[in-house]
């Protein structure tokens, strides 16, 4: 055997692994849950419903198997990906996630950090509980540091969306990522039973106002239908915020190809294959079955990102294949805040990354371009595999 192959392959984080840190994406999970309250790890790690959804994300990614190619030549290979007109290092970037003081009091400002000191995307949620310029300025002045986008929920008033608009380009925000898939929260079970609610000092600081106590409907009216959707975003919406802004639009939360063409139509500059991690409709298919549909429907043209259960180098692979162009992890990076702070959430990037590096390694290709969906295939179901309804 070849006594230099297993060698490279531990020539990154494996080699200088500390001995009290993770060595894996899942392995954060155990040191956030004893960091957190049970309410608070309830709201990070649970999903809506009967979390079907929740558990099938990851494991689609498991159901698809690779096909190696042997004896390609691997010799400087790369991560590198283009992302209007910007080189990223590696394909892989946070998505946004809401209220990250929960977490670890340096909340959002850690994890741009982070993201910034491995070149990784970082994607601000609207729900930030850090204001926006705070964390835009941190990382402005890091040459190395990866894309910054704005993740935005439409308020249901024009005058308020513009003003975070606004506010979100001038600190220098280069994309918009419109988030579609939450009109409302899910049923989230979990999180009820748990009592959760937010601690005083975490709130959505960059809104003009928190969510105050609705009128109580009156005898008759949903107070779903008849208030909160009565502001919901419509198709017309996204054509309003495309009239608004230069800044590439993205769609996070599209999963029907038909959603992806009207899209398409309307000029939005990319798409995010998602289901919310779980946390918005529960039974929504896993993201990895749902990506090569809607790949399909977009071609080659316009940036493809996809989310949901990525947890190992070899599913940002799989994702790659399918047509994503770049992938987005929520849950891991919020474990890692969790327990180690922003070094945690550094080290979840690296994991990831050099897992993605032996798994191109292994399977043959030495850049992400050469990844084809004749990589892999499907296995078929097992009954271990159906989805279960209990833990
Ligand atoms: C989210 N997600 C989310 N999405 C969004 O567009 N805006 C938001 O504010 C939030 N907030 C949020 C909070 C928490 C605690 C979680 C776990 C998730 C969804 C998130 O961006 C992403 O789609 C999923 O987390 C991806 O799935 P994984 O990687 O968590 O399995
Ligand atoms: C969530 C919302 C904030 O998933 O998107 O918790």
């Amino acid at each position: 055997m070849n006594q230099a192959a297993p060698n490279a392959a531990q020539g990154g984080a494996t080699a200088t692994q500390p001995p009290d840190l993770p060595v894996n994406l899942a392995g954060y999970a155990e040191g956030a849950r004893a960091a957190l309250s049970p309410a608070a790890w309830a709201y990070l790690s649970g999903g809506a419903a009967d979390e079907i959804t929740l558990r099938a994300n990851p494991a689609a990614w498991g159901r698809i198997g690779l096909r190696p190619r042997v004896l390609q030549p691997l010799a400087h290979g790369h991560t590198r990906v283009e992302l209007f007109g910007r080189v990223w290092p590696h394909p892989i970037a946070l998505a946004p996630l809401a209220y990250q003081r929960l977490f670890h009091p340096g909340g959002e400002l850690a994890s741009a950090l982070a993201a910034a000191a491995q070149g990784a995307g970082f994607v601000l949620s609207t729900q930030a509980s850090t204001r926006l310029e705070d964390v835009a300025q941190a990382v402005a002045a890091d040459a190395g540091r990866g894309a910054l986008w704005f993740q935005l929920y439409l308020q249901g008033d024009r005058a308020a969306d513009l003003e975070l608009l606004r506010r979100a380009e001038t600190a220098g925000y280069e994309a918009l990522v419109l988030t579609v898939d939450a009109p409302c929260h899910g049923a989230r079970d979990r999180e009820r039973a748990a009592g959760f609610t937010l601690p005083a000092g975490v709130r959505a600081v960059n809104l003009r106002t928190p969510a105050g106590d609705t009128p109580a409907p009156r005898h008759g009216e949903s107070a779903l239908f008849d208030q909160l959707l009565c502001h919901a975003p419509t198709w017309d919406d996204v054509a309003w915020l495309r009239a608004q802004t230069r800044l590439p639009l993205l769609l996070k939360g599209v999963t029907h190809p038909a959603d992806a063409r009207q899209a398409q139509a309307l000029g939005v500059d990319g798409l995010i294959v998602s289901n919310h991690g779980g946390r918005t409709l529960d039974t929504v298919l896993p993201t990895a079955t749902l990506l090569p549909a809607v790949a399909d429907a977009v071609g080659e043209g316009r940036p493809l990102l996809v989310d949901g259960g990525i947890r190992r180098g070899t599913d940002v692979l799989k994702a790659l294949a399918l047509g994503a162009r770049a992938v987005l992890i929520g849950r891991p990076y919020a474990w890692a805040l969790a327990h180690r702070g922003a070094h945690g959430v550094a080290h979840v990037l690296r994991l990831l990354r050099d897992e993605l590096e032996i798994a191109m390694a292994l399977v043959g290709v030495r850049t992400l371009d050469g990844l084809r969906r004749d990589h892999l295939q499907l296995l078929p179901p097992t009954p271990q595999q159906d989805f279960r309804w209990t833990d």
